[in-house]
């Protein structure tokens, strides 16, 4: 038995022991930090863990029944984090509350994690970067890559009063843009098929933006395309247009259990990895390169402003 199996095995038994007794804070508490640390811990033996031991224990069965943590495991979109996932983490956002309060202990107890209200503050930071855009600029030309349902048009003030000139809703996935398609199918707001392959195929595909974003896209992609699609998405920018992009930090307690319970595994990146995504831009091209963090610390945001003259 790996030394891994000797302090895991033990920490699974309690937590759904925990669980058992309806003491769901408590027992996803101790699952979620302890699943942290033994993938710190023994970094080798991690996936074998997961595979031989987490998805064995009958604390699976209880933990699926998360309507969020069983839709990401099963993936029926074919991916993890399809827009429908990403309702869940929304769902005080488009489900009316009365609905929500009536599911799964698992789920609620999701919900409240800081990890799920960053992603909730990431559409805030959307939706506020818009209504900056739209005062700075008479109709804005806006591109939001990997949209998902574009649910931070629902909160843009810009989006709802029609300011927009036009933007562009961006993603692989056809059943999201039908949504997209019918929760604002006003004209302002153009849904487009489209891969992020495409995108480092055919680099000219979009131009003289004054706003290009990507939420929840980042963290899939590998350093080299993340590099390359920086740099696209910054191609695309009219001179003193604005980029947003944004990655989960490696500081989410929740990463043992996403991986081990969820299926769910993404690239990390702290700020100076963030930078690093510009390294294929010269410097006197960006006016402003602004990196920060939500709140709760969780997620890493760089917002590049490029310069006017070229
Ligand atoms: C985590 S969701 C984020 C959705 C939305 N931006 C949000 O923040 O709620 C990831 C989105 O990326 C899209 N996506 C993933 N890989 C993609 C790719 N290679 N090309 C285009 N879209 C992609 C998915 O279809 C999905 O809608």
């Amino acid at each position: 038995m790996y030394a891994i199996d000797q302090i895991g095995q033990p920490l699974l038994d309690d937590a759904y022991e925990l669980l058992n007794d309806s003491a769901v804070s408590e027992g996803m508490d101790k699952l979620m930090f302890g699943l942290l640390k033994l993938r710190q811990l023994f970094p080798h033996n991690w996936q074998q863990f997961v595979r031989g031991s987490c998805r064995k224990h009958p604390l699976k069965k209880i933990v699926h029944e998360s309507p969020f943590t069983h839709r990401a495991f099963h993936k029926p979109r074919g991916y993890a984090g399809d827009a429908v996932m990403m309702d869940y983490i929304y769902a005080s956002d488009v489900t009316p509350v009365e609905e929500i309060v009536t599911l799964n202990d698992v789920y609620q107890y999701e919900l409240a994690t800081p990890g799920c209200a960053s992603v909730r503050e990431r559409l805030a930071i959307a939706a506020n970067l818009i209504d900056r855009v739209s005062r700075e600029v008479e109709a804005p030309r806006i591109l939001s890559i990997a949209c998902g349902h574009l649910r931070e048009g629902q909160r843009s003030r810009a989006v709802q009063t029609k300011e927009i000139g036009e933007l562009i809703a961006f993603d692989q996935d056809e059943k999201s843009l039908a949504v997209v398609e019918s929760a604002f199918g006003n004209g302002q707001i153009r849904p487009i098929k489209g891969s992020v392959s495409e995108l480092l195929r055919d680099k000219g595909q979009f131009q003289d933006m004054d706003l290009v974003y990507s939420l929840g896209l980042f963290d899939y992609l590998a350093q080299p395309t993340a590099r390359r699609m920086t740099r696209i998405m910054f191609d695309m920018l009219k001179p003193g247009g604005v980029m947003l992009l944004v990655n989960f930090s490696p500081n989410l307690y929740n990463i043992g259990y996403m991986e081990a319970y969820m299926d769910w595994f993404l690239i990390y990146r702290d700020e100076f990895d963030m930078h690093q995504l510009t390294v294929d831009i010269k410097p006197k091209q960006m006016k402003k390169v602004r990196i920060f963090r939500d709140s709760y610390k969780n997620l890493v945001f760089m917002e590049i402003r490029k310069a006017k003259t070229r």
